[in-house]
């Protein structure tokens, strides 16, 4: 009954509706709540002062977490879709998508307010994506691109693979169909989604508006694919793909509406900060979005400048190169413009590489680019963001015929 053409435009109008409300709601009250945010929890904006000048109290003025309040209003506007629309169907996936959002926002909440050190950044997100574990239903199967899928087929190969995954995950090979079952696996991948998700999104920031920015972007590229994949699924009366996009879209619409609204107060010059409440939430969101809707490799690359910053960073994630606190760009007082840092342009870190740039994504686009202002930079990272986003649903749409 949820899949007839009525009950669909309903369930959708209502969720744009709600979307809308979601969106003043997060615009009235980010200039409410900001001005409660107490001194402590102010931070300095970085990129509007020269890099070792001493940061004062006075410096610290932009309110800190205010991620807070489009995380509640997104959490607010999936409930009341869910009370207003008759879909039984949905029940399981939306309880367990609200359950990792919230906990998302409050887990990020509680590292901006106690500062914890990087080692809890990867043992969080696995926490908060148990809600997702333990009320996912669907199934652990995946189907391999033909060419994989020939290469499995009644061959040595899909045995040898088969005698892998059986013991390790409870997994099969289906010889006859190439159709893989990833068993345990495939619930181990989803956690560590979560993980890349969340802190992917949160070391690719630093310039007023990238973080609400690139998110924004991705949600809207993720509306786009589920609204035509709805459409095809609603016409061709596949209950199961109408049920997974119907998901997407009524997640990613209040998901962008919120975030938009965070945007306007993030973009330069920036009234308020994110937080890593936002990065959280919001990656655990795209996180929950792609298993729960089916598209966990899509998802990756539409993250692709998220992946590429990550794997760019990797030295100094991992203790290879020093990694001081802020990797953020610097900015020339004298051209106000920003150029790529160095290790050591915010503290005085021993060598070796003392004098090497900061590997982030950020940086590389300065060096490409050469200096830019702020604005600048951020419009050329969210419109790179726009480009991936576009690329990798010319792929889906053009490929898949072809690939699967
Ligand atoms: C991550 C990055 C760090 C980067 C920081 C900025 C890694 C390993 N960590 O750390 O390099 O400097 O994000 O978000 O890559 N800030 C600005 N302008 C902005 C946004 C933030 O100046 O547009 C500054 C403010 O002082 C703010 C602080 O960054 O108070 C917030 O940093 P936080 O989110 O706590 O940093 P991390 O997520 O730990
Ligand atoms: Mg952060």
């Amino acid at each position: 009954a949820a899949c007839t053409p009525v009950a669909l435009r309903a369930h959708v109008g209502t969720s744009c509706v709600l979307s809308a409300l979601a969106f003043w709601w997060t615009r009235s009250l980010i200039p409410v709540i900001s001005s409660k945010i107490p001194a402590t929890k102010r931070g300095c904006d970085l990129l509007k002062r020269p890099v070792r000048s001493k940061i004062g109290e006075a410096d610290r003025n932009v309110p800190e977490s205010l991620g807070i309040v489009s995380g509640v209003a997104l959490v607010c506007a999936l409930v009341l879709t869910q009370v207003s629309t008759e879909t039984p169907a949905f029940a399981h996936d939306y309880a367990a998508a609200m359950l990792c959002i919230v906990f998302a926002v409050l887990l990020g909440f509680v590292d901006d307010f106690l500062d914890l050190e990087w080692k809890y950044k990867y043992v969080l997100p696995p926490i908060m994506s148990l809600p997702l574990l333990s009320a996912y239903d669907g199934g652990t199967r995946v189907v391999p691109p033909k060419f994989c899928r020939a290469a499995l087929l009644e061959t040595p190969l899909g045995t040898a693979l088969d005698a892998v995954i059986a013991p390790l995950f409870g997994g099969a090979v289906d010889g006859a169909s190439g159709v893989v079952d990833l068993g345990l696996a495939y619930k181990i991948y989803m956690v560590l989604l979560a993980v890349f998700c969340t802190n992917a999104i949160n070391i690719y920031a630093g310039v007023n508006g990238l973080e609400c920015g690139q998110t924004y972007a991705i949600a809207c590229a993720i509306l786009a694919m589920s609204a035509v994949e709805l459409g095809r699924a609603a016409d061709s009366d596949n209950y199961d793909a109408t049920k997974n996009h119907l998901f997407a879209v009524t997640l990613m619409l209040p998901f962008a509406a919120t975030t938009l609204a965070l945007l306007r107060s993030n973009w330069f010059p920036a009234n308020v900060f994110v937080g890593d409440t936002f990065t959280n939430y919001a990656g655990m969101t795209l996180a929950v979005v792609a298993i729960l809707a089916h598209f966990p490799i899509m998802l990756v690359l539409l993250m692709f400048p998220q992946l590429l910053n990550f794997l760019y960073s990797f030295p100094q994630l991992f203790g290879m190169r020093p990694c001081p606190r802020h990797r953020l760009p610097s900015f020339d007082p004298v051209t106000g413009r920003l150029r790529a840092s160095r290790v050591n342009d915010r503290a005085d870190l021993v060598p070796p590489h003392r004098d090497s740039f900061n590997l982030t994504l950020i940086n590389a686009a300065l060096r490409i680019c050469g200096p830019l202002t702020e604005p600048a930079l951020a419009t050329i990272l969210v419109v790179f963001q726009l480009l991936c986003c576009i690329a990798a649903l010319a792929l889906r749409f053009s490929l898949v015929g072809h690939v699967y």
